[in-house]
């Protein structure tokens, strides 16, 4: 989660672009005042063109370009929507405010979507999968788009914690019809807040720009407050103060990815001679963000125990084990929607997730990783382990 370390000068000469062009800070319009200065447009563009999509759309965050993405597909009353069990609560939020069914998969051992599983929950009323790349690992994204292939199914790609990352070469968020990105401060890039949704056909475009925007449908014939409109909508409209800080946090992407990826290797190396850890699986030919190092221990007491241990040193984990709470669908009581789409009690729903996470320990990869890092890690293990 490196861009929040790396905000600086870069970011503050986009904004103060914005201020020397007559500081318009919508996104559409006023182009007597602003000079040619688009921070938003000039963000998807670069964005698109970085991770070879037809189409981009700046939004205000993860959660809503989820949203938009799933109102783009047609996504209505009565569908079910399919994702995976370990991910964020945003996920299944956003299928639920489009008034669809959320259905939760079992995860693998990448801790990302499992596909066996996946075939087995498709129904008739199947309309969408979203599968998510969990803290800089790819999913098996091209099993999963086979998958959906033969359903004829839509795919999108929940890339909020895999913005970077590849598999044979490609670009996360460009397998399936969406990929949906998140630039909160926890992320790997990172405007505060915001968000991105790139598109495979024009179609789907075209109609999430109108519908993140009120209905505009940006007529270039006519002015904005003539604009034509075919259905109705909503505003997630991004801010030209995020495009400004999105355009600087893009440029230094490549760097972020290498050195969170050198980073893990070292602690890696450092840990490659302890007994009872199990590295998290990746699919073949991915090209990770090490956003986390993500390892299974032998037991959940060991893994709470690692986390006490890594403490008492002044260092953290993430998200395994502390705050599992909110990225396990089993623990979402309080989503009646989901609670109501599974007969058995929606704990005992997920059993092969829940093995997996409870022996799973995820450490935090910085950009600046203070040197003792690696050496820290392992004492707490072997401490934990005693
Ligand atoms: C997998 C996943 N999807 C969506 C989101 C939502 O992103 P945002 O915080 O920008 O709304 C997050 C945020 O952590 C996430 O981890």
């Amino acid at each position: 989660m490196p861009g929040y370390e790396l905000i600086g000068e870069e970011e503050l000469d986009e904004i103060k672009d914005i201020f020397s062009n007559g500081k318009v800070l919508f996104r559409h319009g006023f182009e007597n005042l602003r000079k040619g200065c688009f921070k938003v447009r000039d963000f998807e563009n670069n964005f698109k063109n970085h991770m070879n999509s037809n189409f981009a759309l700046g939004v205000t965050s993860g959660t809503s370009a989820l949203r938009v993405a799933l109102s783009s597909l047609g996504i209505k009353e009565g569908d079910e929507v399919i994702t995976q069990s370990f991910t964020f609560v945003a996920t299944v939020e956003a299928i639920v405010e489009s008034n669809a069914i959320p259905v939760c998969t079992e995860i693998d051992k990448t801790l990302n979507m499992d596909p066996e599983d996946l075939e087995k929950k498709i129904t008739k009323k199947t309309k969408a999968v979203i599968a998510v790349h969990m803290l800089g690992t790819p999913s098996r994204i091209r099993e999963i788009k086979d998958i959906c292939d033969k359903h004829n199914l839509f795919l999108i790609e929940d890339t909020a914690w895999g913005c970077g990352g590849k598999v044979q070469n490609k670009f996360l968020g460009t397998f399936g019809d969406i990929g949906t990105f998140s630039f909160d401060f926890a992320k790997t890039i990172t405007c505060g807040e915001g968000g991105m949704i790139l598109f495979n056909k024009e179609e789907h475009f075209k109609k999430a720009a109108a519908w993140h925007d009120h209905g505009h449908e940006n007529n270039p014939t006519l002015p904005r407050w003539e604009d034509s409109r075919s259905a109705s909508g909503f505003n997630f409209r991004m801010s030209e103060l995020t495009g400004a800080i999105g355009i600087a946090q893009l440029k230094k992407l490549n760097l972020i990815i290498n050195k969170q990826r050198e980073n893990k290797k070292l602690i890696l190396n450092e840990l490659k001679d302890c007994k009872g850890i199990r590295l998290r699986e990746s699919p073949i030919d991915s090209y990770e963000t090490a956003d986390a190092l993500i390892f299974f221990v032998e037991n959940e007491n060991i893994a709470k125990n690692f986390r006490k241990c890594f403490l008492k040193r002044g260092y953290s984990t993430k998200i395994l084990p502390e705050a599992i709470s909110w990225h396990f669908a089993g623990l979402w009581d309080h989503i009646k929607e989901l609670k109501n789409h599974f007969d058995i009690e929606l704990s005992n729903q997920f059993p092969k997730s829940k093995e997996l996470l409870s022996k799973s320990v995820a450490l935090p990869i910085n950009y600046t990783m203070p040197s003792n890092y690696p050496k820290e890690v392992k004492k707490a293990y072997l401490e934990a382990i005693s």
